[in-house]
């Protein structure tokens, strides 16, 4: 069987050039078939709250859902890496506290790396996690957690602030992430991160020039329905909501009218 994937392909593709790529993922079924797709890692990420959960950001989730959900991937993943996310003040408050919650992601959540937002804010737990010998996958840009500072989900990054997010990236990467999300800033200062960094840089909203990609798969499959909000940077690869809800109605109308369950659907005393 062949070795999953870790921190090893994230290094090696940096080396090479090969792109990487991310996808979300938060139950056993789904990660089984992003697993099967050939991506390089799977995220359970904290937009849990919004895709799964149906909430407005992600301010409320917890260590406990993070480690159900990450643990149910883990199962359904063979060859990807499983990156497990860490929700709103599970590392913000201490040092410690980064760290044991971290490590509850690998224990029992069966993680096999973190990610957590910020940048210099962030170092000190980035270097404890990392000497605990706890893969880091940092996340930079548009940091949804940082929704009340930032005042809403707005592109960071423009113009001078550029100088910000470069010194939170060389901060995250000199702290020994492994990679870093670059989420939602302009292609120009993606593209001077990427180059100025010896780690992976995987981009969201962040444009073609990233060392990789991640997207988050409810909207890639436009998994939302109809009259949902979908980010400019994502592109519709199917319309599955559409294929399910038809799906489902062809169902409704079938058991209305009888169709459903036909012969072939049914157990009989003696077979016929
Ligand atoms: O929580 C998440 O899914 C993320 C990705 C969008 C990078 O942080």
């Amino acid at each position: 069987m062949a070795a999953k994937k870790n921190v090893n392909t994230f290094s090696q593709a940096k080396k090479s050039g090969e792109k990487l790529t991310m996808i979300t993922a938060y139950d056993y079924s789904i990660a089984r078939l992003v697993d099967q797709c050939g991506v390089d890692a799977v995220l359970v990420g904290d937009s849990l709250g919004n895709v799964i959960l149906g909430q407005p950001d992600t301010m409320s989730v917890t260590m406990e859902q993070m480690i159900h959900h990450t643990r149910a991937v883990a199962e359904g993943t063979e060859n990807a890496m499983v990156v497990g996310d860490m929700p709103f003040l599970s590392y913000q408050v201490s040092v410690p506290d980064a760290v044991l919650n971290a490590g509850r992601l690998l224990k029992e959540g069966r993680a096999q790396a973190v990610k957590l937002e910020g940048g210099v804010n962030v170092e000190a737990q980035i270097r404890a996690m990392v000497n605990a010998s706890i893969p880091v996958l940092a996340h930079i840009g548009l940091t949804p957690q940082s929704i009340n500072t930032m005042g809403g989900l707005k592109v960071q990054g423009k113009g001078e602030d550029a100088e910000r997010l470069m010194r939170d990236a060389l901060a995250v990467q000199d702290a020994g992430a492994f990679a870093v999300v670059v989420e939602c800033v302009p292609v120009e200062t993606a593209d001077a991160l990427t180059k100025a960094l010896t780690i992976p840089t995987i981009g969201i909203g962040a444009g073609p020039n990233c060392d990789g990609q991640i997207l988050v798969y409810q909207d890639m499959l436009a998994l939302g329905g109809e009259g949902s909000f979908r980010p400019k940077f994502v592109k519709k690869y199917a319309d599955v909501g559409e294929t399910i809800k038809s799906a489902f109605g062809q169902f409704v109308s079938e058991v209305k009218s009888g169709a459903f369950p036909s012969p072939e659907y049914c157990f009989r005393n003696s077979p016929k």
